[in-house]
């Protein structure tokens, strides 16, 4: 876990952690958020990037600090909330970071199945529990979940994928029961949301280990017209953060426009 130096924030608006955010969906987010005055903390394990990325949103006048870390770990979450907290108050967390394994059942190892898990269900709810007792004492906060059409239609070779996505929904659906709770009893404004996209052009298929069915996947992918951009779903998780804290934006499933499947 390492960090880099770079200002307090100086005044009231709530940072943002977001995981992922050294490419594609959390790349994009980190860049929108911080253009409209949000505070961003950026991880994931591949420090250049987000360093880059950091200077980028600096140099236009952005707070962007760096905290490189997995989200696998415990240590490394906490580590970078407590990046968020040296900064202000941490109310919104963009849970992004994400690996797709898909290959034909006969070849799958078991160890990427538990990886599959491990990164998309365990280290994001590793996020929510680390992220939840401040925003629970603020009574305010925001957790936007980036999920996928994985998690509510079947996708081939990519049980386990579908299924942490799958997961995901359900948890936010569950999670959003209990916030509501305590919000009706104590006020605030503690929301949860999931956004669920389509294709989107990302390096994310580049993580396939299986050649035959990476080149398949990109195939697919490139045979839809126009295809989301990363853009197209930071655009959404500002909209969802933006809205009056009295409307919850509870799910957003965004294809693109000739996917209907
Ligand atoms: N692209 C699509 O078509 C699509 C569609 C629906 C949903 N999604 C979801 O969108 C999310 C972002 O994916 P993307 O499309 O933007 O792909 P991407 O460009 O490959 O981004 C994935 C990000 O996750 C990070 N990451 C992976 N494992 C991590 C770990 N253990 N700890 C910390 N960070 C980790 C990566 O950073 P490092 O490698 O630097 O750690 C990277 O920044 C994923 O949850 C994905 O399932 C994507």
């Amino acid at each position: 876990m390492t960090l880099n130096a770079s200002p307090t924030t100086g005044n009231d608006r709530p940072i943002a952690l977001i995981t992922g955010a050294s490419s594609g969906i959390g790349q994009a987010t980190a860049r929108r958020l911080a253009s409209s005055g949000t505070p961003v903390v950026l991880m994931g394990r591949r420090r250049e990037r987000l360093d880059a990325l950091a200077e980028e949103i600096t140099s236009q006048g952005g707070l962007a600090r760096v905290s490189t870390g997995d989200v696998t770990s415990v240590q490394d979450v906490t580590d970078a909330v407590e990046v968020a907290n040296d900064m202000g108050h941490l109310g919104i967390l963009v849970a992004n970071a994400g690996i797709i394994p898909i290959e034909p059942l006969e070849e799958t190892e078991l160890e990427r199945w538990h990886r599959t898990i491990d990164t998309n269900l365990s280290g994001l709810v590793n996020c929510v529990h680390t992220v939840l007792p401040a925003m629970l004492e603020e009574k305010r906060g925001d957790i936007v979940l980036i999920s996928s059409v994985a998690g509510r239609q079947t996708f081939p070779e990519a049980s386990v994928y579908c299924a942490t996505k799958a997961a995901v929904n359900h948890f936010a659906d569950c999670l959003r029961v209990d916030l509501a709770k305590r919000c009706a009893k104590q006020g605030g404004h503690l929301r949860v949301s999931t956004v669920q996209p389509g294709i989107v052009q990302t390096e994310l298929l580049e993580s396939i280990e299986h050649e035959a069915t990476r080149e398949a996947a990109k195939a697919f992918t490139e045979s839809v017209l126009e295809p989301l951009l990363p853009e197209d779903i930071a655009e959404t998780v500002a909209w969802i953060i933006e809205s009056p804290p009295h409307v919850s934006i509870n799910d957003v499933v965004i294809r693109p426009t000739a996917m209907t499947r």
